[in-house]
């Protein structure tokens, strides 16, 4: 990774004796107004070691490191040396960086596991526009930890337990067919569910019925767990069809049931600590006094909760993976809940819950008004959000190339499609709501996904044209003229590709992809801008090959960034 200040430190800890250079480091400034220069550093601490006036040391200093290659100019101002970084060097440092293919890696999560826990819909349930959400910021989260280096581990906490499995079995018990199952399985279920839930209505019974069911699920009984199998097999068959349109993947699917025989341990535990106490025949833990209400941990029947399986979830992954880290990307909904679990696991005397991360995301709706839920059967699907959207960028793309192959159409429409329908989930800031509109996430020329992808494109139309010599010279950096690099948009362009890596770990440890997002529209933006201004392809040898160079850059990080999106970056569109 580049780092100016590192070199910088270097040459003022030659000035500097009684500082060792990671001090001079933490001192540098950045001055808010440029005309205090790049970089700043203060002397005032200085005075004290040698008994001299501030301003007089930073004019020794000032003197010391002036006519170093990497600066423009230095000057002293009072206490201060304030730096000018030299154009061409700070291009030069950037560019040679920027168009390696690792530019934005780092090893600095070398031996630390981090848990990422995403998508994990609910089983025998439709996976719909509302799951998009978790699935695509995980994975994101997923890929920015991966390049810093850290040992990721995705997990799909599948809800494939609980009270409505029951309702799920006495359903198809009474009204179902098997080979209306087979065909489409999650539509059949869930007519299944919603008939369940109208009946429900009239016939008290049938509720208890499928809490019996579940209770018999849990003991392990022969018929119940056929059923409970069969119909997670088939949800799980049509996720993975979503999940390959989405090019995502896990490396676990243990979902809820998985801890169905791991979790007595931490029920006894709540009792014997006192923790826990009956009420009304149900086992719950009073959180009251820490303005958390109380949490269920065994229903009156006996049966377990979500809750539970996720007190015995977090201690397994604590033993199985020694995490760093446990990510839990779901909705904001569940914020009290994930205090809950958190406030019960530190009771628990379990000091890592602190590393138990919930990232929190708002709601997704839709144009016309829907919000999304299961029980009234008023579902939009999402594979077939995601067809829609490869079929409608099929259209834009033959309007645009009317001249393009039937097979480079499916292609490219593919990855711009589901690159787009991806680009607008994680260009929000997490926690907003926010509404999918078919025209905001097509727009070739708004802040869209087609829009950094076509900029890509037009990056690789520039090296295509400038031909593979051209650009092989313009690889080796430190041979270039880059004082080419001058006009405002260019050097603009160079410093949001510096900064490229900051922003990576800015958006990790913030768990909010829309920061890297926002950067690659920037950077995006500013290499159009760049393009337009100034003619890249010129007769000046010299100075095209400082463009090309930076074309080169532009067209890795953009590329980089989008990966880091999960989106891919066709070289023609
Ligand atoms: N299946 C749950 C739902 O759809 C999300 C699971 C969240 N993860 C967890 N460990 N509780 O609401």
């Amino acid at each position: 990774m580049i780092d100016i200040k590192d070199k910088i430190a270097e040459l003022l800890s030659g000035q500097v004796e009684d500082l060792t250079k990671e001090e001079i480091k933490g001192m540098i400034e950045v001055p808010q107004d440029k005309a205090n220069g790049d970089y700043a550093f203060p002397c005032f601490r200085l005075a004290r070691t040698l008994h001299k006036a501030p301003p007089l040391i930073a004019q020794d200093i000032a003197a010391g490191i002036n006519g170093d290659p990497v600066f423009e100019k230095v000057e002293q101002v009072n206490a201060y040396v304030n730096m000018f970084i030299s154009k061409a060097e700070f291009s030069e440092i950037t560019l040679e960086a920027a168009q390696k293919d690792d530019f934005g890696s780092s090893d600095e999560g070398k031996g630390k596991t981090v848990i990422v826990e995403y998508s994990s819909p609910n089983i025998a349930k439709p996976f719909h526009i509302g799951h998009i959400r978790t699935t695509i910021i995980g994975d994101s989260i997923y890929r920015l930890y991966d390049i810093l280096g850290y040992k990721v581990e995705r997990l799909n906490h599948l809800g494939d337990y609980g009270t409505q499995f029951g309702k799920m079995i006495v359903a198809y018990k009474k009204w179902g067919n098997a080979e209306e199952l087979e065909k489409d399985p999650i539509k059949y279920l869930l007519y299944l569910y919603t008939k369940f839930h109208k009946e429900a209505e009239e016939d008290e019974t049938l509720d208890d019925q499928a809490r019996e069911a579940f209770v018999k699920l849990e003991a392990g009984e022969e018929e119940e767990v056929r059923l409970w199998k069969w119909f997670s097999d088939l949800s799980l068959k049509e996720f993975n069809r979503v999940y390959d349109m989405l090019d995502i993947s896990f490396d676990e699917y243990d979902g809820e049931s998985f801890y169905s025989d791991k979790m007595q341990r931490f029920i006894d535990e709540l009792r014997d600590k006192g923790l826990m106490h009956e009420s009304r025949g149900a086992n719950v833990v009073d959180l009251e006094e820490y303005g958390l209400g109380t949490a269920l941990i065994t229903k009156s029947d006996g049966s377990t909760l979500y809750c539970t399986r996720d007190i015995a979830t977090a201690v397994y992954r604590k033993e199985h993976y020694d995490f760093y880290k446990n990510i839990y990307v779901v909705a904001t909904q569940q914020n009290l809940y994930f205090k809950q679990l958190k406030m019960i696991l530190k009771l628990l005397g379990y000091e890592w819950e602190k590393d138990c991360i919930h990232v929190p995301f708002g709601m997704v709706s839709l144009e016309n008004g829907h919000i999304l839920s299961t029980r009234g059967g008023n579902v939009v699907f999402l594979e077939d959000v995601l067809n829609n959207a490869v079929d409608k960028t099929k259209e834009i793309i033959r309007e645009k190339n009317p001249d393009a192959s039937e097979e480079h159409v499916d292609e490219v429409a593919k990855e711009v499609g589901i690159g787009a329908v991806k680009f607008q989930e994680l260009s929000n800031n997490r926690i907003k709501d926010y509404t999918f509109t078919w025209d905001k996430v097509l727009n070739f020329d708004g802040e869209t996904g087609p829009y950094v992808q076509y900029t890509h494109a037009r990056c690789a139309s520039v090296l295509r044209k400038a031909g593979e010599e051209t650009v092989k010279k313009a690889e080796a950096v430190d041979e270039l003229d880059l004082s080419y690099i001058s006009g405002e948009n260019a050097y603009e362009l160079v410093k949001l590709l510096y900064v490229f890596p900051e922003v990576i770990r800015d958006a990790a440890y913030k768990y909010e992809p829309s920061i890297l997002t926002r950067h690659i529209i920037d950077i995006a933006q500013s290499y159009n801008r760049f393009y337009h201004d100034e003619h890249i392809l010129t007769d000046n040898e010299d100075e095209k090959l400082a463009k090309v160079a930076l074309t080169i850059a532009a067209k890795n990080v953009i590329k980089t960034g989008l990966s880091l999106l999960g989106i891919k970056a066709p070289d023609r569109m």
